[in-house]
């Protein structure tokens, strides 16, 4: 059939719209995964499905972001999810366990099924082989309901894979290549696919660390083929019976291809304040470290963090430098336990962390103002670390520890690690994962007073007028649209409390503007909205009364985060419009809504008396959503969740 593996997988799991370029498909789910700061809504939306328990093969609900208990409101949204969970049929994995994704690939993920995650970076389990993907709260809450996942038919690009790793150069560098070439803009619309002679090098952590930050190209997702490599994964975890061999077949068909030679990439580092400005470790002089963090959803596997052990064996940390480690899950923390090497870490001077994502997600460890951070996670957007002016680089964990020792930015390339390898045999206890509800069980669930509904939204109205109530340049993130940080994540169930900072990095005024002229619209550059799958940078504007957003062009979540909440999201047909748009122009855009069909517009700039032509991309299911105010009106309206 000449297929690629990533459409063996869809085409297995198609369920409705025809599988051809451009075309939108609707795909079956067989797993689910939320995280805390995205969950607590999931389940509010999921609430509302009128269903009495998933429909899902498995669905998880894990406990890894807000897990500071600086005051009640974090315990009392996992005490929400974890009586929610236990009800409706869902897993759920406490605080202790682990990184979602970590845990999730250690102990849960089958390959060939597909995996919806209301977080960006659930393409990690494309390391063994599954169909991965990061999307909205609402979505993942459709998906556990039983309905299915829309795309757009991907592009699949082929990543052939030669050569071998030098010494010191890792899985980390070979991402941070791929983004190097294709940049944070490179993947919409896309599935890479790793194949070639290099694959039986790279371990299942190391093809995930890989897919992992494929979600940085702002891709579908990235997959790798279920393989020996595989196998051997998943023996070791104690899950060969859910082996399946996914190869691609010889003649398959790619959109596009490009050859990487490892043994070509040298240790590299993604450079403030984007995770494509890549740039060789050795070409990076005199960069003085003040923090070293190591961890996170991309690079905490047992390996990574034997690796960091190793290189930190019998060294001491340099003065200036404060060295945080947070392996990813309690099987890599239990197994760095017993067999020495927290000891080696915990000897030169590292501070352990919690299992969780902790300093990724401005949990703890903000940097010194001014101060420079290299952290082996995957983003490194302004004000992400909690400190606006610090300046992050992203590598590998080998940069990480070297630097740590040395107190600079430094290339590891002599170190030999080549006797560290993924062990035969996981220690395997699950004792923190709750099983759902037997049969029959009655289960409260708990909502303490930190659970607000989330906002309400009304049928699309004839005529859209107000104000430009911001106006924010390119590759503007859900960062910048609603922080993430630890003074912020308790309240992700609390929207009227969140809205207060929405787009604070970028207009500290533009909550109490939105609230003065009751909503109105955002202008925003290209790609925007890239990033996390937060959908919280759709709900905070929706409370404060956005109608819609123009752009000039979209991050594929946030897009259709957007549309589910049943705001706009318009394009500019000619871009240099945007420049011609002020903030505060009066916008209206009177079209009762008849081009609908048509997707063209005519925004009217009532100040400046022009008129632009925008275009409104969605396909006729999105628009019945956008027309009803949002998905959850519109499954209501029809009492109908979708799927087959
Ligand atoms: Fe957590 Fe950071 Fe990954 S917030 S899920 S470790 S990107």
């Amino acid at each position: 059939m000449n297929l690629t593996v990533a459409q063996k997988i869809i085409k297995d799991h198609i369920v409705s719209g025809e599988f051809k370029k451009e075309s939108e498909i609707g795909i079956r789910i067989d797993q689910t995964l939320t995280q805390d700061s995205t969950g607590t809504m999931a389940y509010l939306q999921l609430e509302n499905m009128g269903i009495d328990k998933v429909k899902t093969k498995k669905s998880l609900a894990y406990i890894d972001h807000n897990i500071l208990q600086a005051g009640p409101e974090n315990a009392d949204d996992h005490l929400y999810i974890q009586t929610v969970a236990k009800k409706y049929g869902i897993y759920f994995s406490k605080p202790g366990n682990g990184i979602c994704h970590q845990v999730h690939l250690e102990r849960f993920g089958v390959p060939g099924q597909t995996l919806l995650g209301s977080d960006s970076h659930t393409p990690t389990c494309g390391g063994i082989g599954m169909l991965a993907i990061g999307a909205g709260g609402l979505d993942v809450a459709v998906a556990m309901a039983g309905g299915e996942y829309y795309i757009k038919t991907p592009d699949v690009v082929k990543v052939e894979l030669v050569g071998k790793l030098n010494k010191g150069v890792s899985a980390k560098d070979i991402i941070l290549e791929v983004l190097r070439i294709y940049t944070v803009k490179g993947g919409v619309n896309k599935i890479f696919e790793y194949c070639g002679e290099a694959l039986k090098y790279l371990s299942v952590p190391q093809r995930a660390t890989i897919t992992n930050m494929g979600a940085e190209l702002g891709a579908t997702t990235s997959i790798f083929p279920s393989d020996k490599v595989t196998y051997e994964f998943l023996k070791a975890q104690g899950r060969e019976d859910d082996y399946v061999e996914i190869l691609a077949d010889e003649e398959a068909i790619y959109d596009e291809s490009i050859v990487i030679d490892l043994a070509e990439i040298k240790p590299l580092a993604a450079c403030p304040h984007s995770p494509d400005n890549v740039v060789n470790v050795c070409e990076l002089k005199d960069i003085k470290v003040n923090q070293v963090a190591i961890g996170s959803c991309t690079n905490s596997s047992l390996v990574d963090m034997m690796k960091v052990a190793e290189i930190l064996e019998n060294k001491t940390i340099a003065e200036h430098v404060s060295l945080v480690i947070s392996p990813g899950s309690k099987q890599v923390l239990n197994m760095l336990a017993a067999n020495g090497a927290l000891a080696k870490m915990v000897s030169a001077g590292a501070r352990i962390l919690e299992s969780a994502c902790g300093p990724c997600i401005g949990m703890g460890q903000a940097p010194s103002t001014g101060g420079v951070s290299l952290r082996t996670f995957n983003r490194n957007f302004k004000g992400r670390s909690g400190t606006t002016s610090a300046d992050i680089y992203i590598v590998s964990p080998e940069v990480a520890a070297v630097s740590a020792i040395t107190g600079y930015l430094t290339s590891p390339e002599n170190i030999d690690d080549s006797k560290i390898s993924m062990p035969h045999k996981f220690l395997i206890n699950d004792n923190l994962i709750v099983p759902p509800a037997k049969e029959g069980e009655e289960i409260d669930v708990i909502k303490g007073p930190n659970i607000k509904d989330f906002p309400k939204t009304e049928p699309l109205k004839d005529i859209l007028k107000g104000k430009i109530l911001i106006k924010v340049e390119d590759n503007i993130t859900t960062d910048h649209i609603m922080p993430s940080n630890a003074k912020l994540l308790p309240y992700r169930s609390n929207i009227p409390y969140l809205s207060e900072y929405c787009f604070k990095p970028c207009d500290p005024d533009f909550p109490s503007r939105a609230k003065e002229f009751k909503g109105g619209f955002i202008l925003g550059g290209a790609n925007y909205g890239q990033g996390s799958s937060r959908e919280h940078a759709a709900l905070a504007p929706l409370y404060l009364g956005i109608k819609a957003v123009i752009a000039k062009s979209f991050a594929r979540i946030h897009k259709q985060n957007l549309i589910n909440n049943g705001i706009l999201p318009l394009t500019f047909k000619n871009e240099k419009d945007y420049d011609d748009i002020d903030l505060m122009d009066e916008i209206s855009l009177e079209d009762n809504f008849k081009n609908l069909d048509t997707g063209l517009f005519v925004l009217k700039n009532l100040t400046k008396n022009k008129e632009y032509e925008v275009n409104l991309d969605i396909t006729s299911r999105q628009k019945k959503m956008i027309l009803a105010g949002g998905l959850l009106n519109l499954i209501k309206q029809n009492n109908d969740i979708g799927g087959k």
